[in-house]
């Protein structure tokens, strides 16, 4: 689906959450900042990593200790975001958990808890917070980060696949009701990655047997510098669906095998040395 474009990123302003550490939202946070925006970015950790190589590169920029499962700190945050810039034109909903090693008797209550409410409820309320001031905005960009495991639902990933999906249903009825209601200035995109190579493995709460071979496939995967220029190159191409690594493979399996689609999974992870 296409709407207006957005051409560039020179002097707009970008929020990206969990824009800290070294993963996609880093890589993201500079790349942004690269390309002439101003970047506005919150973590609940390591923000030092990122701030030290914008103040080098001298690029203008907002950041903010914020935990993702807190509304009130996503609301203070945007507030300041606005006070400091007067405007938002992008929002990146990157700030996101994997449990890790657990399987669905395992997970407790407080562990689904948890997820959902970094995962989802996180991308909710910093939309709902953004929406409003994007709407008045020429050109503007919401882009939420799903997963190919909001397409695919894969063993011993039970809760984060639960809060993938629900990302992926509120990124696409959002697209659509925008469209319907002929609004072309905010464009709505939904990322899909398959394996990037982070450490959103070894960040997750619990370690066991398949720790260490799920964090090893994931480095074969795309680095997340590059994934950070896919999902950059796919909103100047409003792309509604961005995918990146097998993203696109896994969307194309489910298509095909709706439920058959557990036996390539199966392969998948036998091919890829994962052990569950
Ligand atoms: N790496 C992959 O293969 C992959 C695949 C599909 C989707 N994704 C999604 O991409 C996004 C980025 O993941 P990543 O791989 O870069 O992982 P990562 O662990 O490197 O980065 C996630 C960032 O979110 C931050 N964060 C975690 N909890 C937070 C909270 N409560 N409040 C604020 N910030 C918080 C972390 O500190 C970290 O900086 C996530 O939403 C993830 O689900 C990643």
């Amino acid at each position: 689906m296409r709407g207006e474009v957005m051409q560039s990123f020179n002097n707009k302003v970008a929020i990206v959450t969990g824009g800290g550490g070294d993963g996609i939202g880093h890589n993201l946070v500079m790349a942004l900042a690269e390309q002439g925006a101003k970047v506005a970015f919150c973590d609940i950790a390591n923000l030092e990593s990122t701030e030290t190589k914008l103040k080098a590169m001298g690029a203008t920029y907002y950041s903010a200790p914020v935990d993702m499962s807190d509304k009130s700190q996503i609301n203070d945050f945007v507030d300041a975001v606005l006070d400091e810039f007067g405007q938002i034109d992008v929002l990146i909903n990157n700030a996101g958990i994997a449990l890790g090693d657990r399987t669905f008797e395992q997970v407790t209550e407080a562990d689904f808890e948890k997820i959902t409410d970094i995962n989802y409820w996180g991308v909710v309320h910093t939309t709902m917070r953004c929406y409003p001031h994007m709407l008045k905005r020429p050109e503007a960009a919401i882009v939420n980060l799903s997963s190919s495991q909001g397409i695919l639902g894969a063993p011993h990933l039970v809760p984060y696949c639960t809060t993938k999906f629900a990302v992926r249903g509120f990124t696409d009825s959002l697209r659509a009701e925008l469209y319907v209601a002929g609004v072309r200035n905010l464009t709505v995109h939904c990322v899909h990655p398959g394996a990037v190579a982070t450490n959103i493995t070894l960040n997750a709460d619990y370690h066991g047997k398949s720790t260490q071979s799920f964090h090893e496939a994931l480095q074969r995967g795309t680095p997340a510098n590059k994934a950070a220029e896919i999902i950059l190159k796919g909103i100047r191409k409003n792309t509604g669906r961005i995918f990146i690594s097998d993203g696109r493979m896994q969307d194309i399996v489910v298509r095909l095998f709706p439920t058959l689609y557990v036996w390539f999974a199966k392969l998948s992870l036998k091919l890829r040395k994962i052990e569950l």
